[in-house]
């Protein structure tokens, strides 16, 4: 029988990828933290309607890259493909819809059925802020400035560039979705087969089609923002002019329209050229439809949601895992109270290894290969006259010291 495999695009996180993995989602807990995004948690799985609608029939997402089941009573459920849905469907069945705003920071697995590739997974994390129940432009100004501190605070955030879109509100959207079908008729037969199907169910979604016959039609389409009513432009300065107070750079990307069908208004990305073509790091906008497309009221709301694999690759973080003490057992008659050494130690908060193996030679090895900076070695002469063999190990030293000095001892070398 063939050893077992992970399922394609899945992967295992073995210590080393999962420690800076930590790192990055504490990391944005903190930032998330300065800016009132409070932890949260939602189920891995929900309704399937939490993520038809919002998200959209026709999405990829919807349509090509649910995990969804039947469960063994019959009920339809999916795996989530990303945070937002699921957030709002928590604030609504919470009753929140009466204390508002409310600021909400989630991380965990996700999941689609794509194409897997570097930086492109079927189950991969995110981490995302939401700022739910407000429609003023600063909360997008202040979201998209947390993902950017979150950057800078991870040392990425000159690798990332910030681009930005306004979708503007239902009015100018409705008028230039059908400008823009308009045009793309023309060229309907040269469009690729997803582009055909797009342009009767959401033409929109085209602009962002990375297929090279269409990237050459899309360069000379009427842009979006050409046709924003009043309201919609005035949103959109206000949150530029809240970056550029701020002196965060960003740029505009007429062509950015974001994959989910719940946004209007702002809507952003920070794309890095440092992971090849699965380059967006962090993407987000404004959802001011989302809750009533889920039942609840017309709430105003803004977020964004990181990557956490693709922060990951970008940071440069090679520290390994390092003990600091290894207790070693020089006589087996020594192996409890070592045990119990050991067990001092760890709740003092050192990291505590007891080396096994045959040899003592072996076993301060070991030690050495761990990056422990002390052994403390206990045999039946210790045990006999309550003492400790303290080795340092870059060194070499040995002394010895009373028993019950030890970990006091360890603690003041290894703290200070
Ligand atoms: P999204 O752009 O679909 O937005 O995903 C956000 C981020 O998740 C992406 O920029 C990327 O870093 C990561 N990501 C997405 N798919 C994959 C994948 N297959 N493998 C690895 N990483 C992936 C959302 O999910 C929205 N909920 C963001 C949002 C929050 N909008 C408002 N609030």
């Amino acid at each position: 029988m063939k050893p077992m495999q992970p399922v394609r695009g899945t992967a295992d996180l073995m210590p080393r990828q999962k420690s800076q993995m930590n790192f990055v989602v504490e990391k944005a807990i903190m930032i998330a933290g300065r800016y009132g995004f409070q932890s949260m948690e939602t189920p891995i799985f929900e309704f399937t309607e939490v993520f038809s609608r919002p998200l959209g029939e026709s999405s990829d997402v919807v349509a090509k890259e649910t995990y969804s089941f039947e469960d063994r009573g019959g009920t339809s459920l999916t795996l989530r493909p990303e945070g937002t849905a699921s957030v709002m469907r928590a604030l609504i069945s919470n009753g929140l819809t009466q204390t508002l705003p409310q600021k909400f920071f989630y991380s965990g697995p996700m999941f689609r059925y794509e194409r897997p590739q570097k930086g492109r997974m079927r189950q991969f994390h995110q981490i995302g802020c939401e700022f739910i129940g407000t429609f003023e432009p600063l909360a997008d100004a202040e979201v998209i400035s947390c993902a950017a501190h979150l950057l800078l605070e991870l040392g990425i955030l000159d690798k990332c560039k910030l681009y930005l879109n306004s979708l503007g509100d239902a009015e100018s959207r409705d008028k230039y979705r059908s400008v823009l079908i308009g045009y793309l008729k023309d060229y309907s037969a040269s469009l690729s087969k997803d582009s055909q199907r797009r342009l009767a169910l959401n033409p929109l979604r085209i602009l962002d089609s990375k297929a090279i016959e269409d990237r050459e039609i899309i360069k000379n389409a009427p842009k979006l923002n050409e046709f924003l009513t009043v309201n919609s432009k005035e949103h959109f300065k206000r949150v530029t002019d809240a970056l550029e107070k701020s002196l965060i750079n960003w740029q505009l990307d007429t062509n950015l329209v974001r994959g989910l069908d719940y946004y209007s208004h702002t809507a952003f990305e920070f794309v890095t050229d440092a992971l090849g073509s699965q380059g967006t790091v962090i993407g987000g906008g404004r959802y001011d439809g989302l809750s009533s497309m889920l039942g609840g009221p017309n709430i105003g709301a803004v977020g964004f949601a990181a990557g956490v694999e693709r922060l990951t690759f970008l940071i440069e973080k090679t520290e390994e895992f390092k003990y600091d003490v290894a207790v070693i057992i020089a006589d087996d008659e020594a192996s409890m109270d070592a045990f119990a050494l050991a067990q001092k130690l760890r709740s003092v908060g050192l990291k505590v290894d007891i080396p096994f193996a045959s040899q003592l030679g072996k076993k301060l090895k070991r030690a050495n290969s761990l990056g422990c900076s002390l052994s403390l070695i206990i045999g039946k002469d210790e045990i006999n006259s309550n003492t400790l063999q303290i080795k340092f190990m870059e060194s070499g030293e040995q002394k010895k010291i009373a028993k019950s000095e030890a970990v006091a001892f360890v603690e003041r070398l290894l703290k200070s």
